[in-house]
This record gives structure tokens, sequence and C-alpha cells, in this order.
């Protein structure tokens, strides 16, 4: 939530600050688009412009002007405190014009710091929380002239969460960031040094980046980088290469974001599966910095996620329970932080999120591990504060992932989700290795699956765009189809705005048939015929639909017979036949994605940015 950008340079090279703060913020926007803002060190004063809307907005006022900086911030908004205003977009210059600030966060003692700004007869211009930090930083800096020192003493008077990036009009030479509960990355470049809500708002520039741990503040210079804790104590960033290039986070020859990422689900999953297995065919999970006495311990999984990887567990739940015997529950992670869990030290907490900062998952990662659980992350980025607060990080290889409803990221969590199932039944020796082995080789088969899958896109698409008018949508499906449909339903609600509802198949007579009306769209994830029983309970509820009115669009296997004695052939779109039941997830999603991106486009939506959303949650 909120993007966040800082440079400083040795030279100032005409527009250069200015072109890499706004090409940053591009990169960062699917963090938040409801306002955009620059501050640029010009002339030992603040040059700041700030507009409501997507970037687009500030960049017509700023493309002309004309600016020799070598020092700016900027910073792309998802509106908490206050409306999408330009009064309350970011950065927020100090009363005396000296300092420009952003925030990502939410300060919660704002209403204290402002009532002693009031005393000083400083009044805040805007509705925000963060406007405060600045005006309390240029008070700060009075004292002792010193940014670095004013930004650490600020921090320490507030409460909550915080990214906050400053400059100071007197010293174009520094920028200075301060970071709790809030995302925040250094780039290393050649004279020049980058901050960062993430590293897509450098990569363009730099792939060497510096990791900062919590509650730190950090000072950028063109060559050098400082950084201290809250108490003043020296400490250091953790440097890491960043694993991709700018072509990663582009669109390449697609239109959106969201139909590429969609075209990379076979490449995703095939990069999360790489070099899993020894030359003896084991397991290994170089990664995990758990002991395995202490997995073979555990009587209890416990999956913490929210939006789609929440449902990414769902569908663990099934094959960890199938493969390891062991319970396990899947909790929406802000449900899980504020209730009094039963968990201890046999309970394994396994967290997952593409982001690796939504601030619902890490505060119920810190929940566990105060409860001595021991915490697993399934995360698809390097270096993130999930990543760094959990007890054993699995990464997805799925590579950026920029629309805001998340694609790739499903499948690759799924399949790491499968990886570690595997993992824990090896070492609690549940399954044989020879099933283990085989499972890997239906998995490996599955990114060509989804090749097979996409190559039927074009139906799916059209399909959408007859039914541009709909209203209301169902999806049903039973075992993993379940957690399928709710993604399905979850995918056309951000994407399409049109009210959608996933249930469990069976569930449908105890309630929500009730919904269904002449010419209703139903969803339904059928089961692969192999699995007879659960497979004709679907076809049962297929009829029971149909009988009262409903238009059935069936994804079914290729070889599905039955099905098509109860939907019209147009109405289904065919998976392969022959997957793996517990794998068939990561076919049957590709048509509902396909199908909300479409919808949302013929319904001329902004597929990548879906109004009110944001892809990376840092608020809770
Ligand atoms: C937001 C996004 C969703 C995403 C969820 C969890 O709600 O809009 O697309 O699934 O956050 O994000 P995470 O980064 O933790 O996977």
């Amino acid at each position: 939530m909120c993007g966040i950008v800082g440079y400083v340079a040795s030279e100032n090279i005409s527009d250069k600050a200015r072109d890499v703060i706004i090409e940053g913020l591009a990169r960062l926007e699917y963090r938040g688009y409801d306002s955009a803002g620059i501050a640029l060190v010009e002339d030992s004063s603040i040059y700041c412009q700030k507009k409501e809307g997507r970037l687009d907005n500030l960049r017509s006022i700023i493309s002309s002007h004309s600016s020799s900086a070598r020092a700016g911030i900027g910073h792309t908004r998802w509106a908490t405190h206050g409306g999408p205003t330009d009064e309350n977009a970011h950065p927020h210059v100090s009363f005396d014009k000296r300092v420009a600030l952003v925030h990502n966060g939410i300060i919660e003692n704002y209403k204290d710091l402002a009532n002693e700004l009031a005393q000083k007869n400083i009044l805040s211009l805007s509705e925000t929380d963060s406007e405060v930090a600045v005006h309390h930083l240029a008070l700060e800096l009075e004292k002792d002239n010193d940014l670095f020192e004013a930004m650490r003493r600020l921090a320490c008077k507030l409460e909550g969460s915080f990214t906050l990036v400053a400059i100071d009009s007197h010293n174009d030479g520094e920028i200075v960031a301060a970071r709790r509960n809030s995302p925040l990355v250094v780039g290393i470049g050649e004279g020049a040094y980058y901050l960062g809500s993430d590293v897509a708002a450098f990569v363009g520039e730099t792939r060497k980046a510096l990791e900062l741990g919590q509650d730190t503040v950090v000072r950028i210079t063109p060559t050098d980088v400082d950084v201290v804790k809250f108490d003043g104590s020296k400490t250091q960033g953790t440097p890491f290469e960043v694993d991709w290039d700018l072509d990663a986070a582009g669109k390449g020859n697609f239109d959106t974001f969201m139909d590429k990422e969609i075209h990379e689900e076979p490449a995703a999953v095939r990069k999360t599966l790489t070099s899993r297995v020894d030359s003896a065919n084991r397991l290994v999970l170089d990664e995990l910095r758990i002991d395995e006495s202490l997995l073979r311990e555990v009587n209890r999984i416990i999956v913490v996620a929210c939006g789609t990887a929440s449902y990414a567990g769902h569908v663990a739940k099934y094959a960890l329970e199938q493969w390891c015997r062991i319970p396990v529950e899947v909790e929406l992670a802000h449900e899980f932080r504020y209730r009094e869990c039963i968990v201890n030290e046999k309970t394994l907490v396994v967290a997952i999120s593409q982001s690796g900062e939504t601030m619902d998952t890490l505060m119920a990662i810190r929940h566990a591990r105060e409860n001595s659980s021991k915490v697993l992350a399934i995360v698809n980025t390097y270096g993130s504060t999930i990543a760094r607060e959990s007890d054993a990080v699995l990464y997805t290889h799925a590579g950026p992932e920029v629309a805001v409803a998340s694609t790739k990221a499903f499948v690759a969590q799924i399949t790491a989700c499968y990886i570690l199932g595997l993992y824990l039944a090896q070492v609690r020796e549940c399954v044989s290795s020879e099933t283990i082995t085989n499972t890997l080789e239906e998995l490996n088969k599955m990114p060509g699956r989804i090749e097979d899958v996409l190559a039927c896109e074009d139906a799916v698409r059209s399909l959408a765009r007859s039914m541009a008018d709909v209203q209301s949508v169902l999806f049903l499906g039973r075992h993993v189809g379940f957690p399928v449909a709710l993604e399905g339903a979850l995918k056309l609600k951000e994407l399409a705005y049109i009210h959608a509802e996933g249930f469990a198949a069976g569930e449908l007579k105890h309630g929500p048939i009730a919904l269904v009306e002449e010419d209703m769209p139903i969803f339904v994830i059928v089961p692969p015929v192999s699995e007879d029983v659960i497979h004709s309970k679907v076809i049962s509820n297929v009829q029971e639909v149909r009988a009262r009115g409903a238009r059935v669009i069936a994804v079914a296997e290729e070889n599905d017979l039955a099905v098509g004695n109860f939907v019209d052939e147009e109405y289904i779109v065919r998976v392969p036949s022959g997957v793996h039941a517990l794998m068939m997830p990561l076919v049957t999603v590709i048509p509902l994605q396909i199908f909300a991106c479409e919808l949302a486009r013929v319904k001329g939506y902004d597929v990548d940015k879906p109004r009110n959303l944001a892809k990376s949650v840092t608020v809770e």
C-alpha cells in the first residue's frame, strides 16, 4: 500500500532525478493509485508537485518542468486517512518549507502529535496522519541541523507502522528514511543511491540492493549508506542481488500485466519446482532453516494468509493432510491474529504471501512466534519482511507480479505448498519414496499442461465477451475444486466488479441454491473422471442447477463425456485429461482467471489496477 521512491546522485544531470523518480513510481503504481507526487531539491528549496488520480495526471504537470535536481522523493498513494485529493497527496512539505516527506503506513498517535503542533500554531493543510510527521521532522531538524538524527528522534515518537522518506532543502546530498512494519529497500548504483518500497522502484537503474531490518533509520548519499537502529546504535543492511531485470517487470508484448502474468504461469510453476531434488532423488529444501527433528514433531499445521494466497492454502490443505497425515487448518491471517489461538511448539504455521509484506499476515506470524510456534513462509519476494521474520522460507519463483489481481503467484504458491507437503512426508516417512518420486513427476508435467490450457484462451475470452452484461455469477467446486471456485469468484469481484460467489458444491442445497434464477451463469469445476464418487456428485449438482434454469459453464477434463450430457459443448472449457486429482487446481484456475480478465476488459475496466484495491496491503 503506497509506493515510495528516493534518489540521490553525485551529478545533477538535467531531468535525471525527475525521470528516475517518475519511472520508479510507474513501477510501484500497483501499490496504490489514488494520487501521486514528487519533491525535488532545487536551488536550496523544495519543488513539490502532487496530483490526485493516476500517475499520468502528475506526469502531465511535471513533464514540462525541467529540473537540475540531484535528490528527490516520490509517492504513489492508496488512501487511508483522508480522501484521494491533491491536498492529501504526498509529499507533504513542512510549515517552514524546509523539508518534504512521504509516508507509507498508519501513524496511530497522529492526533496527539497534531495537538502538540497546534500549540505551536502549526496546522495541517491535509486530512492525513502523515502530514504531522513532516512538521515534527522540521522541528527536530531545527535542534541540530542533522536530518538523519532528526529522523531517528521522530521515529521514536511515532506509534503505528511507517516508512518515512525525507529530503532537506538545505542539503541535496542526502536522503533519510525510517521504517517500522512497513517496507523499504536501498538500491546501490554508480554514483547514485536509491530507496524504494520494493526493488521494482530502481531495478531499471541497478540490481544491487540492501535489505533493511525492522526499526531502522537510513541515510543515503550518492556514494554511501548509513543505517542505525531507533536507539541510535549502528547496524547494517543485508546486501542482495535482484535476480530479475526490467524486462521481467515490463508488459512485453501483452496489453496488460495480467495477460502477461497468466502466460507466465507455466514458467512460474517450472521455476518453483527447479533444483528441489538431489542425485538420490530425495527432496532437498536448502532454504529451510528448521531442523528436521522439529518437523518430525509437528502435530498440527495452520496456514495463515489473505486473499488469493489463502485460497492456495485451502488447496494445499487437501494435499498436506493426504501426504503427511497432519491436521491442517487454514485461517485468514487477520482472524488468526485477534483470537486466542491454541498453538504451541508442535504447531507449524505456514504463512503464504506473494508480496511478503501483507501486514495482516505479518502480524499473524508474530503472534504465532510469540506463542512458540515455528513459522515457515512461502513467499515470492526476496528479502521481504515476512521472509525475514519467519523461521524458514520457501521461495516461489514466479518472478515479479505486477497486476493487482494475483495469478501466477497462486499456481506457484500451490506448487511450493506441494513441495513442502512432499518434503514433510519424506522427513516423517509417511509415504514411500516411490510415491514422492511419482508425485514429483506429475508436478513436473504441470507446466506443459498449463500451456495446453492457455492454448484454449480464445474460446474462454469469447465466452466472457458474450457474457458482458451478467450481474451475478456463482462458482461451484468440490474437494480441491472448492477453493478454485472461491478464487474464480474473487477474480471476478476484483476485476469486473460484479457479484460473484464461490460455494462448495455439496453446500448448494443447504442455502445457495435459492439464489439460482433463470439464465444465471454458474461455473462448475468438475473433478476428474477418475475420482468417480465426487465426480458423479458434481454431475448431480450440475443437473440440480440446470433444473432451475441456470446456465452452466463447466470446467472439465477432455475425456469427461458425462458432463456433455448436461452442458452444451460451447459452455464446456476443456482441461487436459489425466492430471493428478490434487493438481487439478493448477489447470482449472487458468480459464477462470482469463474469463475475469476478459470480462473486465470488455466492460472497459483497468485490468491491472482495479478500483479501491492495492497489491501490497501494508496496513492492517
Ligand atoms: C491483496 C491483493 C490480493 C492478494 C492479497 C494477499 O488483497 O489484492 O491479490 O492475494 O493481498 O497478498 P500477498 O502479497 O500476501 O499474497
